[in-house]
């Protein structure tokens, strides 16, 4: 049975039939169904290697914040003409939704949440929104921005995101959110991204253990989760991001996963005592698993987790470098 499966979990995930979504779930996609398969995904070598930029430097230039406010307005609209267009607002959100909060659509084998599969599976959600968010303002170039919350000068919430007239706003969020960044002192955030970061230093502590394990990675747990909870609504049902559900609803999803994401990224680079840590699974279970996501022409594409594991080459991307403070200074 599907139960049995997750908690041995001996073969790579091929990747869920998206017609044969559980029947009473709310996350459901819109799927034609014209028996369609899955592409094989392949690296783009004409998509511009671009560093995504932090939200401090980003938004201060007023023509990336129109770009990324109209590729989300367009995301928007697209949702209002075409509801079952999948590169719509609404279809981006069940795509969240289909993967998470415990199998609700094609069981438990598909939660990526709280299992090793939480960074690879979101970091190509994020490729594959980035690519639509390009398409929808016609930019090849487009990339998405991080909100560096774990660093001193990088965690107030971006303001861009706060204003009620802009596509990037959304009412469903904590009233006190740019409380935020009073919620930690310094020092205690400081203290906390050493820990699950730095001290963090297998990858079964840094990206969680295997699926049916019930155990994510630190930093999924500790500030990935912290963020989610700030955000949202603090009374029930917690809606957008305080609610796994609904969390992608928010554009500053987007922003907050780059940064886990990017945070993925630093630690691998972290200076490492031994040659065991600091490496991705070597597992073959893990590496080999496939997801399914809607690419930028809408066409179903199936990647796997060895895919997403170089952002340069494969997907495109690298990040800023920006200021680190949580790391021990060096003696
Ligand atoms: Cu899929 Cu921040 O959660």
């Amino acid at each position: 049975s599907a139960h049995l499966h997750v908690l041995s979990q001996r073969v790579p995930l091929p990747g869920p039939d998206l017609r044969q979504c559980l029947k009473g779930s709310p996350c459901c996609l819109q799927v034609p169904d014209d028996g369609t398969e899955a592409v094989k995904f392949e690296r783009n070598a004409s998509i511009p290697v671009r560093e995504r930029l932090s939200a401090k430097t980003a938004l201060q230039s007023s023509e990336y914040v129109k770009k990324l406010a109209m590729a989300y307005r367009k995301m928007r609209e697209l949702q209002h003409n075409d509801p079952e267009d999948p590169r719509g607002m609404e279809q981006q959100r069940l795509v969240h939704c289909v993967y998470c909060s415990g199998g609700l659509a094609y069981g438990r084998e598909y939660d990526v949440h709280n299992n090793w599969f939480f960074l690879p599976w979101h970091r190509m959600y994020l490729y594959f929104h980035e690519r639509i968010l390009a398409a929808m303002v016609g930019d090849p170039d487009f990339r998405l921005v991080f909100w560096s919350w774990d660093s001193r000068s990088g965690r107030e919430f971006p303001a861009a995101f706060r204003r009620p007239s802009s596509p990037l706003f959304d009412r469903n969020r904590n009233d006190n959110d740019w409380n935020l960044r009073a919620l930690v002192s310094n020092a205690t955030r400081r203290e906390m991204l050493r820990t699950t970061i730095v001290d963090a230093d297998t990858h079964e502590l840094f990206l969680g253990r295997p699926l049916g394990s019930e155990q994510g990675g630190l930093i999924e747990t500790g500030s990935h989760n912290a963020i989610h909870a700030a955000v949202g609504r603090q009374t029930p049902p917690f809606h957008n991001m305080g609610n796994l559900s609904w969390a992608a609803a928010d554009p500053v999803f987007f922003a907050h996963h780059a940064n886990v994401d990017r945070l993925w990224w630093v630690w691998l680079r972290l200076p490492t005592a031994t040659t065991t840590r600091r490496c991705n699974p070597p597992d073959h279970t893990w590496r080999c698993s496939r997801f399914v996501f809607y690419d930028e022409n809408a066409v179903l594409t199936s990647i796997s987790v060895k895919d997403v594991l170089e952002t340069e080459q494969n997907l495109r991307y690298t990040y800023e470098d920006v200021e680190n403070d949580w790391l021990p200074s060096r003696e």
